[in-house]
């Protein structure tokens, strides 16, 4: 990671010439459940060794859900030997011209597995590659969803219609990897854990309110707006068929939340309804770092209070109602 990190900043320098690097740390648990949210700081000197085989992508992924993708995962190592806690190292690069996007432009993550990592030269190009990499990033979270549906017995309906949405990103992941590569951007491999097993619907139910009634259903709006004003032809025609099927994994999303809710206990109804709020007030917080860029207009995607309007339109319709 740290020579993949080398590569983005020294890549990002001579397009900039005014970066700026700061650098943060949290504490997450050996699930990469966080413990302390990302605070800013002299990062200090990492330890390869006490790193050990931890897998960093896969750890510190959790606390950086929502950031601009200008953060990236630096290192992690072991907070102490003999306790569960991991202390993971981020480094956040902001350059006057590129686009720091939000992580969730369009793009349904799962707990364990992170988004490949996206480089180039040209910053739309760099842009367009993030965008593929979150893409591809949904392939596994759909693969799960559906299998963890059918062990949950589910109804049929949602279980077909989470394997759809599963071949949905696979077209969605290859077509944004086809505009990036057009203008020299390229995407790695989706990093992480294999995320197998089946986890408590309640913990199912929490990652979809989040991942899906919040980052897709934005996802969907945002892919609209880039249908409609994305400067590339093809980027717009790409969008146009993506905010189709986007609009669909949202209204699934919610029709799985729905489902859900009808299976738990009041105190775990409790925690969707938590996070589905949280995850919208992160949203909401992210619209004024990561929407005012030439980039972003280049993208198609709503900039300024465009942003904030449509969050508020989501939010007294959906987030705020749910
Ligand atoms: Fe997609
Ligand atoms: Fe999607």
């Amino acid at each position: 990671m740290g020579t993949m990190l080398a590569r983005f900043v020294a890549m990002a320098l001579p397009l900039a010439g005014c970066c700026e690097t700061t650098h943060h740390t949290a504490l997450v648990d050996l699930e990469g459940r966080p413990i302390t949210e990302p605070v800013g700081g002299d990062a200090g000197t990492s330890d390869a060794a006490a790193a050990g085989a931890l897998d960093c992508q896969a750890l510190c992924l959790q606390p950086i859900i929502g950031r601009c993708l200008s953060w990236e995962i630096e290192s992690c190592e072991r907070a102490d030997p003999a306790g569960g806690a991991v202390t993971c190292r981020y480094v956040d690069t902001q350059c006057p011209d590129i686009l720091p996007l939000p992580r969730t432009v369009c793009g349904r993550r799962t707990h364990g597995a992170g988004p490949a990592t996206a480089l180039g030269d040209d910053a739309l190009g760099r842009a367009l590659a993030h965008m593929a990499a979150l893409e591809a990033a949904s392939i596994p979270a759909f693969a799960r969803l559906a299998r963890e549906l059918a062990a949950h017995h589910a109804p049929l309906s949602l279980i077909r219609a989470a394997e759809r949405a599963r071949r949905d990103e696979v077209r969605h992941a290859a077509t944004m990897r086809g505009l990036a590569q057009a203008r020299g951007g390229s995407v790695g491999r989706v990093t992480g854990r294999a995320v197998r097993g089946v986890r408590p619907l309640a913990e199912l139910a929490i990652e979809n309110a989040r991942e899906g009634c919040v980052r897709e259903t934005w996802g969907a709006a945002v892919a609209r707006f880039q249908a409609a004003g994305a400067a590339d032809p093809a980027l717009r025609r790409a969008m146009g068929v993506s905010a189709r099927d986007e609009a669909r994994h949202a209204a699934l999303a919610w029709r799985v939340h729905r489902w859900a809710l009808s299976r738990l206990d009041e105190p775990a109804r409790r925690e969707c309804a938590r996070a589905l709020r949280d995850e919208a007030a992160s949203l909401r917080r992210e619209l004024d770092g990561c929407f005012d860029d030439a980039t972003a207009r280049a993208l198609g995607v709503p900039t300024g209070a465009a942003a904030r309007a449509l969050a508020s339109a989501i939010d007294g319709a959906l987030w705020g109602r749910a």
